[in-house]
């Protein structure tokens, strides 16, 4: 665990239940009631200068377990302590002060940017909401952290609109405006899963770039581990709103212990795992099952599974040095056990 004086953002047992959908999935299961464990008692720390991504496939819970970090929604249970400070005891009025810490960097930065506002305003908007300067330290502001984004020189920039721009130049406004009040936590959610490689790689360096210079801890949500191994510095697989395996982004990736996480990085061409995730994501009811299960939430899926796991739900332990896994196939650290890990390459 990093030291104390250096976590920016620390989570305890932290939980967002949701009301299950009204209408075809409550009348196709008939499980009117049952909550959706979203984010299921989820502990993480993230240090300054950290870039911890949270990776599984859709529906695991990524999302939720981002915007409930910067209290973009309320948790059900549970403490998210910024700086020390524990955001869930705050007022209102308190918290505000707080908000403009934590910033969030969104997937879709055609939808995510105003179309009436400039570049200027864009990057403008938080430092005029949040502080009492004038107009041309404002604009130096602007001018120089469009520069730093990569948006170069920021005099062609300025005054264009977001339909003017690509989709990565888009990616870098939304960055420069999550950043202009030097946050202490960046929620980046997917920001590069809707651009092409080349592009997408360039905001990559940006972001690793950016968190040294301004010391950012960085939440990267991706569901693409390749990524996740080249961008960040620990990794935390999540699946049905837990997380089952954690530690340094070489070790998950190199020696995963997770049958899911060696899922993720089998060697099944990445086209098939993809049609496999699509069959059986696109099934409300199954994932909706594996909420509701009593055991391992993995349990449907696991090619080892035991009896255990359908009447027990696995804790995290360590199975090795700083590397955590939830699963009854691993003992942890102290115990002994034949069960040896994956070795590994991510797919492409
Ligand atoms: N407001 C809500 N009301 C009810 N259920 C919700 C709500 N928000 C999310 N969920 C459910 O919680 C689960 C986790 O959703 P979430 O969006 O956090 O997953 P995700 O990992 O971000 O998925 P994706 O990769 O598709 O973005 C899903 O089953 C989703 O349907
Ligand atoms: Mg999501």
């Amino acid at each position: 665990m990093p030291s104390e004086e250096l976590v920016v953002i620390r989570a305890r047992g932290v939980k967002k239940y949701f009301e299950p959908a009204a209408g075809i999935f409550r009348s196709l299961v008939g499980r009117r009631g049952q909550l959706i464990k979203a984010v299921d008692g989820v502990d993480l720390d993230i240090k300054q200068s950290e870039i911890l991504s949270l990776v599984g496939e859709s529906g695991s819970g990524k999302t939720t377990t981002g915007e409930v970090l910067i209290l973009l929604q309320s948790p059900s249970e549970g403490s998210i302590f910024l700086k020390g400070t524990n955001l869930c005891n705050l007022k209102r009025r308190q918290l505000r002060r707080f908000r403009r810490r934590m910033q969030v960097v969104f997937q879709d930065p055609y939808q995510s940017l105003d179309p009436r506002m400039t570049v200027f305003r864009t990057i403008a908007e938080p430092i005029r909401v949040n502080e009492r300067i004038g107009k041309d330290e404002i604009s130096s502001r602007v001018v120089n952290m469009l520069e730093q984004v990569g948006l170069s020189p920021a005099d062609a920039f300025l005054h264009k609109y977001p339909t003017e721009l690509s989709g990565g130049q888009r990616q870098r406004v939304a960055i420069a405006r999550a950043l202009i009040l030097k946050p202490d936590f960046v929620v980046a959610d997917e920001p590069v899963s809707m651009l092409d490689v080349s592009v997408a790689s360039g905001i990559l360096n940006l972001m690793l770039d950016l968190r040294q210079k301004y010391k950012t801890a960085f939440l990267f949500i991706t569901h693409d581990l390749a990524v996740a191994r080249y961008i960040s510095d620990r990794i935390a697989i999540m699946y049905r709103g837990k997380i089952v395996e954690f530690g340094s982004a070489a070790d998950v990736v190199e020696k995963p212990f997770h049958p899911y996480t060696q899922l993720l990085l089998s060697a099944v061409p990445v086209a098939d795992v993809m049609t496999e995730r699509k069959r059986v994501e696109t099934r409300a009811d199954v994932v909706e099952k594996e909420y509701a299960a009593i055991g391992c939430r993995f349990q449907y899926r696991c090619p080892w599974v035991k009896d255990v796991c359908r009447d027990h739900v696995p804790e995290l332990a360590e199975v090795e040095s700083e590397h955590f896994v939830a699963c009854y196939k691993y003992p942890s650290e102290g115990e002994t056990s034949d069960a040896a890990p994956v070795e590994s390459t991510p797919s492409p």
